[in-house]
């Protein structure tokens, strides 16, 4: 069942999203050699909660930390260590924030110090396959034409996306209907309609697809080892039209549509 926001949701939603693009303008200054990913989660943990909200993700399933950090061959859900970033990592960072009872979700990933230039190209189509899918979202279009648009862009380039894991519908809670693959076809699936908030969030291999968990039950890594890239944005459709709710290139009168 899809939970259709209204305009006040929706912007209860871009409270919590506001304060997910505002890490973020800082985070590529933090995410430097000899920083660790506990470090990092600390650092993000005390911003949500200065801001008066709290992560999103702490004891969701048990899941034990505030934040995500995955690095290089780490796919996504990452649990935060005191291993220390290092000069060429790519360290993909995801922010789950709760504030007066509403949802946002948000990835990032970004190169540490010096990356090299087939990390840098990774990242590069990885975050343009983001807005591949989300330049399909407008009301009228479907679930898969996101997905295929996706899809068709981080292969065109010579990657593969992962097909185990999903964006989705959020905003009363974490996880909402629908899922949203980074695969698929286009004009199949449910139809976007007005009100609607999802979580879009390609996850890109540089290598094969496949994808396994380690040990520790959480975090998700590449088969073959190779470096993989995630990028996640909760957008809405208002006034027909998306919005991303976890960017600070927004025009707050302009998503309000005020
Ligand atoms: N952003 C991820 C997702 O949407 C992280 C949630 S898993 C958690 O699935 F356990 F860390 F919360
Ligand atoms: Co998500």
């Amino acid at each position: 069942m899809i939970r259709l926001k209204s305009r006040e949701q929706i912007e209860a939603i871009r409270k919590a999203g506001k304060i997910i693009a505002e890490i973020f303008e800082d985070a590529r200054d933090w995410a430097k050699p000899s920083v660790s990913a506990l470090e990092l989660d600390g650092w993000i943990a005390d911003y949500i909660r200065k801001k008066g909200g709290k992560s999103a993700f702490k004891g969701y399933r048990g899941y034990p930390a505030e934040t995500c950090i995955s690095i290089n061959e780490e796919v996504v859900h990452g649990i935060p260590s005191s291993r220390k970033l290092a000069e060429g990592d790519i360290v993909g960072v995801d922010i789950g924030v709760k504030i007066d009872g509403y949802y946002a979700d948000g990835a990032f990933t970004f190169p540490v110090g010096h990356t090299s230039s087939k990390g840098r190209r990774l990242l590069e189509v990885s975050r343009c396959a983001l807005y591949e899918g989300i330049a399909q979202i407008r009301s009228g279009n479907r679930i898969g034409d996101i997905s295929s648009a996706i899809q068709r862009y981080a292969e065109g380039h010579g990657y593969s996306v992962v097909r185990t894991l999903f964006g989705h519908g959020i905003g009363e809670f974490l996880h909402e209907d629908p899922i949203i693959p980074n695969f698929g076809q286009e004009e199949r699936g449910e139809k976007l309609k007005e009100g609607m908030v999802l979580a879009i969030e390609p996850m890109i291999n540089e290598g094969g697809s496949e994808v396994t968990v380690l040990p520790n039950k959480w975090t998700v890594v590449t088969k073959d080892a190779s470096l993989s890239a995630h990028f996640e944005h909760t957008v809405a459709i208002l006034d027909g039209k998306v919005k991303i709710l976890t960017s600070l290139l927004l025009d707050e009168r302009e998503y309000l549509g005020g």
